[in-house]
């Protein structure tokens, strides 16, 4: 099949999201100016540059409650936000997250987690996560959006310190096959990254 993205594309769901998969998920971390901490899931994450690394996240939509969803609010007034990896050990806790609660209801609390201090920024990092990216917002960008009375806004981060727990180093590599790193597909499916192998790149 194909279909023009501006036009029906008569499945019984979008199927874009399934189209570019697997999407890790940042669990972000943030703070109110209130001093609230917000804890919440992004799949609509990467990292973009690895000198400096930088990582991006887009915002699809207002809380419903109204006005920006806490984790970008958070980022714009603060400037700084930790992205925590999500095990697939963690997945329950992390759909606990998204829930869209007000800004005074501690999503930690709600899914049994517990908080650790970071080094660089204010965000505190999930102490069960086993890696962290302290991050500092480097630039904010307004997005198309097709649907009415909805915004999409991406917002790119510096990150400025990585935690990666020791116990997830095997001979001074990360080890994936300790940690199982969730990530979204389309719908409401997962997947975990479970096979891991090397490829020497050829030779030009
Ligand atoms: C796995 C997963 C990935 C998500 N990815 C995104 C995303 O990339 N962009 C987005 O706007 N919402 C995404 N959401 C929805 C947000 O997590 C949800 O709107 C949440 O309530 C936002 O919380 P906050 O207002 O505390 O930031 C995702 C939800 C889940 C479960």
């Amino acid at each position: 099949m194909f279909y023009k993205t501006n036009e029906p594309h008569g499945l019984p769901h979008n199927p874009f999201k399934s189209c570019v998969v697997p999407r890790p998920i940042a669990w972000v971390s943030s703070v109110h100016p209130d001093g609230d901490v917000n804890l919440a899931p992004y799949s609509f994450f990467n990292a973009i540059t690895s000198d400096p690394p930088m990582v991006m996240i887009s915002f699809n939509g207002y809380h419903q409650h109204g006005g920006e969803k806490d984790t970008l609010y958070n980022i714009k007034t603060s400037r700084e936000f930790v992205v925590n990896m999500v095990p697939l050990a963690l997945r329950e806790a992390m759909n606990v997250t998204t829930a869209p609660v007000a800004h005074d209801v501690d999503e930690l609390q709600l899914a049994g987690l517990t908080t650790e201090d970071s080094v660089l920024v204010k965000p505190p990092r999930v102490a069960e996560a086993p890696i962290h990216l302290e991050c500092e917002l480097y630039q904010e960008i307004s997005l198309p959006c097709t649907l009415r009375d909805s915004i999409n806004t991406m917002v790119i981060g510096s990150v400025l310190g990585v935690h990666i727990r020791d116990e997830v180093l095997t001979d001074g590599m990360i080890d994936l096959a300790k940690i199982n790193p969730l990530s979204r597909l389309g719908y409401l499916q997962y997947t975990s990254v479970d096979t891991v192998f090397e490829m020497e790149r050829p030779k030009g």
